[in-house]
């Protein structure tokens, strides 16, 4: 087989790396490397040079990678759906319920406190800090892939009732009983907690906004654990200063965050465990393998999932091309008797094809459309 080198653009988990088998090269020059994993580093301005054929994301978010771009140049864009999502629902638990009892305002009353009798100032002072449960609370979930279902779970086990908004299919993993609205207005009318969970993308941009809010029950909590952009914080703002929403706990700490009475904000920890680096450093790793080493692509971005068994005596033909149609059939009549399997899928205007040739077949299908073809085995 082939040797492929692999970069990092980030610390990645050793874990993951270490799976990397014999046929994969770590590289520190991105220009040489066949693909790249990379966690949180922003690649929009960077060229990618004609040896790169894979980028692996080792978290969820891919809102710092440009797909199209990628995919125009054949370069196959990874993510790793589900690797972090325990850890980021473990910390939106802790912010729900931090939230509610009001935990941060009152640890940073306590830490001000002086004097030999700290312990009757604290039982004075505590009733400024009475919170409120979560047992019998509604909290609507908008989004339920792999963390949002998770949270709906983890929620309902705690008692409370969920309700929930997904624009596409709810993960497998949603065992809860969840109310599901087509929409998230109507929803959070119904909401003591409110939190998103969708990806960042022009449709999802400010979704959560004055209007949205103006619909929220007074005194609601709003969670965003997922991107800072979902949120136009200055509406957020507003709301807190009429007492219209109690608390904006949020995981992407900003300018905009900082110093605000009734804003909780953490520095993005959400997928910072020891676990989550690790089980999405093994995704990516996998994903680039399965690609590079067999033109197998799983949990893609910005190409469809397409894959097919290894055949012994055949090559795999893999090409990636770009057409508002199915070219599938045009490669099949191309390769004729020399093929022996296929498959093939198309995401938008990306297509993917892996044909299965008897090994003597000569020739490689070209066409306009064809963007790249990789020759394997
Ligand atoms: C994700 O998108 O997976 C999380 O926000 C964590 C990260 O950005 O690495």
């Amino acid at each position: 087989m082939e040797k492929y080198y692999i970069g990092t653009l980030n610390n990645i988990s050793q874990v993951g790396l270490s799976k990397l088998t014999e046929n994969y090269v770590l590289t520190d020059d991105v220009d040489q490397a066949n693909g790249i994993i990379v966690r949180s580093f922003k690649m929009h301005d960077m060229d990618f040079s004609e040896n790169l054929l894979a980028i692996g994301r080792a978290g969820a978010g891919v809102n710092n990678i440009p797909l199209d771009k990628c995919a125009d140049q054949g370069i196959v864009v990874f993510n790793a759906p589900g690797a972090n999502s325990n850890a980021v629902k473990e910390l939106v638990l802790a912010a729900l319920i931090m939230g509610a009892r009001n935990m941060y305002e009152g640890i940073a009353w306590a830490n001000t406190l002086e004097g030999d009798d700290v312990s009757s100032d604290v039982e004075k002072g505590k009733k400024n800090y009475a919170g409120t449960e979560i047992l019998g609370k509604t909290i609507g979930i908008i989004g339920l892939g792999a963390i949002g279902a998770k949270i709906a779970n983890s929620c309902e086990a705690l008692g409370m009732k969920v309700c929930g908004y997904e624009a596409f299919r709810p993960h497998p993993c949603l065992t809860a009983d969840v109310k599901m609205f087509d929409d998230v207005a109507e929803m959070v009318k119904e909401c003591d907690f409110v939190s998103i969970h969708v990806p960042s993308l022009p449709a999802t941009k400010g979704m959560i906004n004055k209007d949205l809010i103006a619909n929220m029950k007074d005194g609601a909590i709003i969670l965003n654990f997922a991107r800072p952009d979902l949120v136009v914080v200055d509406d957020i703002k507003a709301a807190l200063e009429t007492g219209k929403i109690r608390k904006y706990m949020t995981d992407l700490a900003n300018e905009e965050t900082i110093g605000v009475p009734g804003i909780v904000a953490t520095p993005h920890l959400g997928a910072s465990t020891a676990e989550a680096e690790e089980n999405c450093a093994v995704m990516a790793a996998e994903e680039l393998m399965d690609y590079l080493g067999c033109g197998n692509i799983r949990c893609s971005v910005n190409y469809p999932a397409v894959s097919l068994d290894c055949i012994e005596g055949t090559k795999r033909i893999c090409a990636l091309y770009k057409d508002a149609e199915d070219k599938a059939e045009e490669f099949k009549a191309f390769y004729g008797d020399c093929l022996v399997d296929m498959a093939s899928g198309k995401r938008g205007d990306y297509g993917y094809v892996i044909c299965a040739v008897k090994s003597g077949c000569p020739n490689v299908f070209e066409a306009p459309y064809v963007i790249r073809t990789r020759v394997l085995g």
